[in-house]
């Protein structure tokens, strides 16, 4: 049962025609128990009467930095206040100015300067509300993406008939759902995996040629970083060995940042005693060059060979150690002749699960914050998932880790 009890959401309104729908959310909200603020701008008071939301939530809107009065000076901190208050933040609906100026960190009303003041570990839910090509726009898009980043959950708006008459991409989805989407972040989730532990590896590695280049690879670490986000959250003791990148380290998380696959080799093998679950996102390098030049090398002759020698395979060497009681995910990163490659890598590596991803699919593979995986597992079953973010395949791939425990413990006496 959902159940919001002594929570305090701050709930941020912007001016879209979808604002229409937030009393009926702060009532859901209040009924099951939360404590509600709402925080509005200018333009969401066209929409939706401040009053009706101040009556419903049981506290005054604020909607300016500034106190109105005189009588009233110490309200001006009231956003400093908020944020340490607020057990979560939603935005609904989220228009393209709103988004703008949350991602780039504006500060001039009540909503911006709140956003900018809440503890950086607590859930922000941002549900994006326009027309479907104004969604769409790159700008829009790029903003969005930015708030992904700064660790906001995005949630996609609806198809169906808007307010334009047109029919789309764009509606605010029904309070009910923005309902269980909150409760489902805010709440406590089931720890299924507490007393694990988990080891992720994650990003591209770094093959040094000499002192100042390189051979690499496209992987931005966020398949990873999505992976172990998700095995914190459901109470694992999360280890992170991730290749160079700028992505913030998720909550509760052990993060060690490694260059090259030796490295993320080494790291990876201290755990291989003690983890019970061992997720390989990350896309290492093969082969590095035999020997690194110091300095820099000279471009003089007219043809350049390098001589690459193997890494050692991180995953592969797991494999031959793996106890029983321990789980193997490998991931597949295939062009031609996918699910036949990834069959081969499953049984060769000795994985419980690999998860296959094409790397010429729009939406799916390096860089991007959506991917569509095929899942095969060792019994020579699999499962299609559809295209989704990385947190929410993530999320998929650590239940099927926690559903392999209830199994093993039912079955293995040994742990
Ligand atoms: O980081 P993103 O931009 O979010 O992109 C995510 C991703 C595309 C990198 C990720 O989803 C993915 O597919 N990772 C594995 C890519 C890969 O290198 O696949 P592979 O088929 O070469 O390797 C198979 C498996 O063996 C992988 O689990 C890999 O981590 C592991 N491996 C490979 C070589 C090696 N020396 N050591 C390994 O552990």
């Amino acid at each position: 049962m959902n159940d919001l009890s002594g929570k305090r959401i701050l709930l941020g309104v912007s001016g879209g025609i979808a604002a229409y729908k937030l009393p009926h959310l702060v009532r859901l909200f209040k009924k099951s128990g939360a404590e509600v603020q709402v925080v509005m701008t200018k333009s969401a008071a066209m929409f939706v009467s401040p009053l009706a939301l101040a009556t419903l939530s049981g506290r005054a809107v604020l909607s300016e930095i500034f106190p109105n009065s005189a009588s009233d000076q110490e309200s001006w901190t009231n956003h400093i206040r908020l944020g340490e208050w607020a057990d979560g933040f939603v935005l609904a609906p989220a228009t393209a100015n709103v988004v703008a100026k949350l991602a780039n960190g504006f500060a001039d009303d009540m909503l911006s300067v709140c956003f900018l003041t809440l503890r950086p570990n607590k859930p922000k839910l941002i549900f994006p509300s326009m027309d479907g090509e104004m969604f769409d726009a790159p700008a829009v898009q790029r903003n969005l993406n930015v708030l992904r980043e700064q660790g906001c959950l995005v949630i996609e708006p609806e198809v169906g008939e808007l307010a334009s008459g047109l029919v789309g991409k764009g509606r605010l989805p029904e309070p009910e759902k923005i309902f269980a989407l909150v409760c489902d972040a805010l709440s406590p989730k089931e720890k299924t995996l507490a007393g694990k532990q988990v080891v992720v590896t994650a990003g591209a590695t770094r093959e040094k040629i000499d002192g100042v280049r390189f051979i690499s690879n496209y992987s931005s670490g966020k398949m990873g970083f999505a992976l172990a986000e998700a095995a914190a959250e459901l109470g694992a003791e999360t280890i992170l060995i991730t290749g160079k990148t700028s992505l913030p380290t998720p909550p509760n998380v052990k993060r060690i940042d490694v260059e090259s696959a030796e490295e993320m080799f080494r790291e990876a093998t201290r755990y291989f005693e003690t983890l019970d679950v061992f997720v390989a996102a990350a896309a290492v390098a093969d082969y590095r060059p035999a020997e690194t030049h110091q300095g820099k090398l000279k471009k003089s002759a007219d043809a350049l060979e390098l001589r690459l020698v193997k890494n050692p395979d991180i995953l592969l060497e797991f494999g031959k150690r793996k106890k029983s009681h321990q789980l193997s995910v490998g991931f597949a990163l295939e062009i031609e002749n996918a699910l036949e490659n990834a069959r081969a890598k499953l049984a060769a590596k000795n994985c419980d699960i690999v998860a296959l991803n094409r790397a010429n699919e729009e939406g799916a593979g390096f860089e991007s914050e959506t991917n569509r995986l095929t899942l095969l597992f060792k019994d020579g079953s699999c499962e299609q998932l559809p295209l989704q973010t990385k947190r929410e395949i993530a999320k998929e791939i650590l239940k099927k880790a926690s559903f392999f425990f209830r199994k093993t413990s039912l079955t293995s006496p040994e742990r």
